[in-house]
């Protein structure tokens, strides 16, 4: 029996799966409630031979799709995709997000952009008036990155935020390293005024690789709750 929170991600993965046709060429994303979402259509594959071909936006939901039997490919192969279905830290009415949380924010932002149509699935404790309570994820390179971070808190002084701590993300006692072999640093904003203007700037900074705001690029997002009910706003 699945808690009321799984029970709310896997209602709104397996929904979702209602969205992928034969023959398409799918994203793949990453996390708690992608993870449903690669199950659900593993089911599909095996059961009921549906074709697809999945990019993984991360190692760890390569290792899944394979263990589902879902054929697997590079986004090179193909250069675009049909669809992806991936997860968010945070969604607002506008259907813009922050990602991020799991650390794979390069490799699916990349995917999402590279789909013809994106659809988040999300439990209904990710929906918020405003972007911002949650970190935002910022995707740093290695070399320098101290750098880095104080222009990152310099460039966040202009900015339309309620906090502008940052903090460099960790694994023990040594940075988290991202599948790219960068770091995160996470940036504790409470509230983010203006999120296509501050996505625009961090991206200007000179070792910053990418940011965890999605601006534009969510076409639909399909709501679980725990009961098992979905919504779907687009
Ligand atoms: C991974 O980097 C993230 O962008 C995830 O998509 C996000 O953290 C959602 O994960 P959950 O579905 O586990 O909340």
């Amino acid at each position: 029996e699945l808690s009321p929170i799984d029970k709310a991600k896997f209602a709104a993965a397996k929904r979702a799966a209602d969205y992928v046709e034969d023959g398409m060429r799918l994203g793949l994303g990453t996390g708690s409630t992608a993870y449903w979402l690669v199950k659900c259509l593993g089911a599909l594959v095996r059961e009921e031979g549906l074709r697809i071909r999945g990019v993984p936006t991360s190692s760890r939901t390569a290792d899944l799709a394979r263990e589902e039997g879902i054929p697997v490919i590079s986004l090179d192969e193909v250069k675009w995709l049909d669809l992806t279905i991936d997860g968010a830290d945070e969604y607002d009415s506008n259907l813009n997000l922050i990602k991020g949380g799991g650390g794979a924010l390069l490799q699916e932002k990349i995917v999402a952009t590279a789909s013809d149509q994106m659809i988040v699935i999300a439990d209904i404790s990710k929906k918020v008036e405003t972007l911002g309570a949650f970190p935002l994820p910022v995707e740093v390179v290695p070399f320098g990155w101290e750098t880095t971070r104080l222009l990152v808190e310099e460039t966040l002084i202009g900015m339309d935020v309620l906090g502008r701590s940052t903090s460099i993300r960790m694994n023990g006692d040594a940075p988290f390293v991202t599948d790219e072999g960068n770091y995160i640093l996470d940036l504790h904003l409470n509230r983010i005024g203006n999120a296509r203007q501050l996505s625009l700037m961090m991206n200007q900074i000179p070792g910053v690789v990418e940011n965890g705001l999605f601006i534009d690029i969510c076409d639909i997002v399909v709501t679980g709750f725990g009961d098992g009910r979905v919504e779907v706003r687009d």
